[in-house]
């Protein structure tokens, strides 16, 4: 998997060419949903950006509502794709943990329609429950997550089950953009709030998934591999820690 991605909720720009556009500057990972009304566009984006197939890695997601192999081979045919590299379920339906979804999408995988499955929004103990189930361990959690709003007790699960902590949302989307410590921290190493903002998440092992529309933004977001941030200011970060969630609460505190 690619250490870090681009979103596409809310794309308002032309999807294929912000797609053809990411690939072009380096992205490998495409974040899409079902939902989200891009995955046609993902498509043109993809045939023009000249990327062999095996070079990138796609995720996309069910609802949790329906029948999630179904879904799966909808989104295949939108994304003009004969495989997804993750398939996740959105979120947790409103009982249970999503078991029959789970499988559907275990059965999804066996068929090669997947290489990966994993889960998004979900708390330890809902993962706990998919486990319990079906002995099978979702590579991802994907859940919104940025110094201002991440938990150690998820982190340290996802590392001890081998579970990747995919980071939506990685820049607030632009809420928090202004707060001091992040603008010092930035100044400090010459680089803009959301670049720090995704080069945390590179340190830590999770992999954002920022979203751009501006050719600008997406410049700038991938332009995160010639700094590190020393383990001190990584610290600090961790620090703004407020449960701060911009699209309401975090699903896993
Ligand atoms: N699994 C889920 O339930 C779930 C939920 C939410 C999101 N997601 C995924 O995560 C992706 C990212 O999250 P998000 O779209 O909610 O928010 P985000 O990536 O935190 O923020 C996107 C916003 O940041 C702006 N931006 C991007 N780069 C910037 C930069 N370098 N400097 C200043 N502003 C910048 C964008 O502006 P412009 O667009 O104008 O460039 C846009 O307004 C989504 O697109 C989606 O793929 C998943």
């Amino acid at each position: 998997m690619p250490v870090m991605g681009v979103g596409t909720w809310q794309l308002t720009t032309d999807t294929a060419d912000t797609i053809a556009t990411a690939l072009k500057l380096g992205y490998r990972m495409i974040d899409t949903s079902g939902d989200y009304g891009t995955q046609p566009g993902i498509a043109d984006g993809i045939s023009r950006g000249g990327v062999e197939r095996a070079d990138f890695y796609l995720v996309t997601k069910v609802e949790e509502v329906g029948d999630a192999y179904h879904a799966t081979r909808k989104n295949l045919d939108e994304l003009q794709l004969d495989y997804a590299d993750l398939m996740l379920i959105h979120r947790p339906p409103r009982t249970g943990a999503g078991e029959d979804l789970w499988r559907s999408l275990i059965r999804a995988k066996e068929d090669g329609l997947t290489k990966d499955i994993g889960v998004s929004n979900y708390s330890i103990e809902l993962i706990d429950r998919l486990i319990d189930a079906t002995g099978e361990v979702p590579t991802v959690n994907q859940v919104e997550w940025s110094p201002f709003g991440h938990s150690d007790d998820l982190l340290r699960y996802a590392r001890e089950k081998q579970i990747v902590i995919q980071a939506y949302s990685p820049l607030t989307r632009t809420k928090r953009l202004g707060d001091a410590t992040l603008a010092e921290i930035a100044a400090k190493y010459g680089k803009s709030p959301a670049q720090v903002l995704i080069r945390w998440n590179l340190e830590r092992g999770t992999v954002p998934v920022p979203k751009a529309n501006q050719r600008q933004h997406l410049e700038e977001n991938i332009d995160v591999f010639d700094f590190d941030i020393s383990e001190d200011d990584v610290e600090t970060l961790n620090g703004l820690n407020e449960r701060y969630s911009s699209l309401g609460t975090l699903p896993y505190v």
